[in-house]
């Protein structure tokens, strides 16, 4: 039995896309829960993040584009916040555990369950219509190498936007369904997904999530958008016929007011009431102007310590290596675990 499947303090574990081009709803939804994660009171006692190379190569990619992007990423969360001597920052590539863990995972893992994802059904739609309707095995057991990634640590929290929420549910039947069959051995996490921000809203069209592969460019502000660009992105935000600045709720016809409050809530650290009665009798051009300035001033920063880090990638492969070293500390004795109670390789020695 391993040691303990309740007995470790808050560990949380979260992973993001070597995408290169993070926007406003991954900074919202979930970088800025990463720091607060690591930071401050909301601190957990062990806070590891990762970047996922290899869930990139289940779309199609180029590999030395690949290498570039995941720096820009590092880049990115270095610049956000993240700090390599407060918390665990890795390649997932780095860590061979990952793989080898998922396909151990496979064994309690429903073919019928990863069947009904929803990001698998949008991604093989994709697939299906762009590269000739080649669609790569690795899209269909994606969700178990996220599962592998977060229960190799034994995390306890998984901060994620709300597009990871069933994600996160399978690979909670997966560690349940593991201890179950196994004995006591995986954690079973659960996720920390933001009460404002979790599904910011892509600003050219409010009724679907912000996104750098479905959505717009005009509807998208990337956390690197030059201080004009962003304030024309949201001077150009589509809304509604009405005047008033406030909540519609489901279904009012007001999303792109609602995502507006929502992103400057945010950016402010207020209450919607709080900008409900600020914006009471002012026109739509007013409030976006402000959310615009409220952006800028939220993403600046970032942008400008991204320009700095990013200038020496030597050091971000340093700052990768050096936490690929911590992961493999954390999620060895785990892997030594799974593999004991699941009876595969020669036993262990004591
Ligand atoms: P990705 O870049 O796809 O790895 O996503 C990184 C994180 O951003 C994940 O936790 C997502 O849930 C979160 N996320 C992505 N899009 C949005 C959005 N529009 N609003 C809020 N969170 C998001
Ligand atoms: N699938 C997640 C996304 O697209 C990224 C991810 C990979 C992740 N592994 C993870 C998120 C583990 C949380 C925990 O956003």
């Amino acid at each position: 039995m391993g040691a303990g499947a309740n007995n470790a303090g808050r560990r949380i574990f979260s992973g993001i896309q070597p995408t290169g081009r993070k926007h406003l709803g991954n900074y919202i939804g979930a970088i800025r829960q990463y720091v607060a994660g690591q930071d401050g009171a909301a601190a957990a006692d062990e806070a590891i993040f990762c970047i996922v190379d290899l869930h990139a190569t289940t779309v199609a990619y180029d590999p030395a584009d690949l290498r570039e992007r995941l720096y820009d990423t590092t880049a990115i969360l270095l610049a956000a916040g993240l700090d390599p001597d407060r918390c665990v920052l890795f390649r997932q590539g780095d860590v061979r555990e990952h793989t080898e863990l998922t396909w151990l995972l496979g064994a309690v893992t429903a073919w019928g369950d990863l069947n009904r994802m929803h990001q698998w059904k949008a991604k093989r739609e994709l697939a299906e219509g762009k590269s000739g309707a080649f669609v790569p095995a690795s899209l269909f057991n994606y969700p178990i190498l996220m599962a592998a990634d977060v229960l190799a640590y034994r995390a306890t929290e998984v901060p994620v936007g709300d597009d990871q929420r069933q994600h996160v549910e399978l690979m909670r039947e997966i560690a349940r369904r593991f201890n179950e069959r196994f004995g006591e051995t995986l954690v079973v996490p659960e996720h920390r997904i933001p009460a404002v921000g979790a599904r910011v809203m892509d600003l050219q069209d409010p009724t679907s999530k912000m996104s750098t592969t479905g959505g717009s460019e005009a509807g998208t502000v990337y956390v690197l958008d030059e201080p004009d660009r962003i304030r024309g992105k949201l001077k150009g935000a589509v809304t509604d016929s009405g005047r008033e600045v406030r909540r519609g709720g489901p279904g009012g016809g007001k999303e792109g007011i609602e995502n507006l409050i929502e992103i400057l809530c945010v950016a402010r650290g207020v209450g919607p009431e709080q900008v409900e009665a600020e914006f009471e009798g002012s026109g739509y051009g007013d409030f976006k102007a402000a959310v615009g300035d409220a952006v800028v001033e939220f993403l600046t920063p970032v942008r400008e310590r991204y320009a700095e880090l990013r200038a020496d990638p030597a050091e971000l492969e340093r700052a990768l290596a050096a936490g690929a070293v911590k992961a493999r500390a954390l999620c060895g004795p785990v892997l030594a675990d799974v593999r004991e109670a699941m009876g595969v390789a020669g036993p262990r020695e004591r």
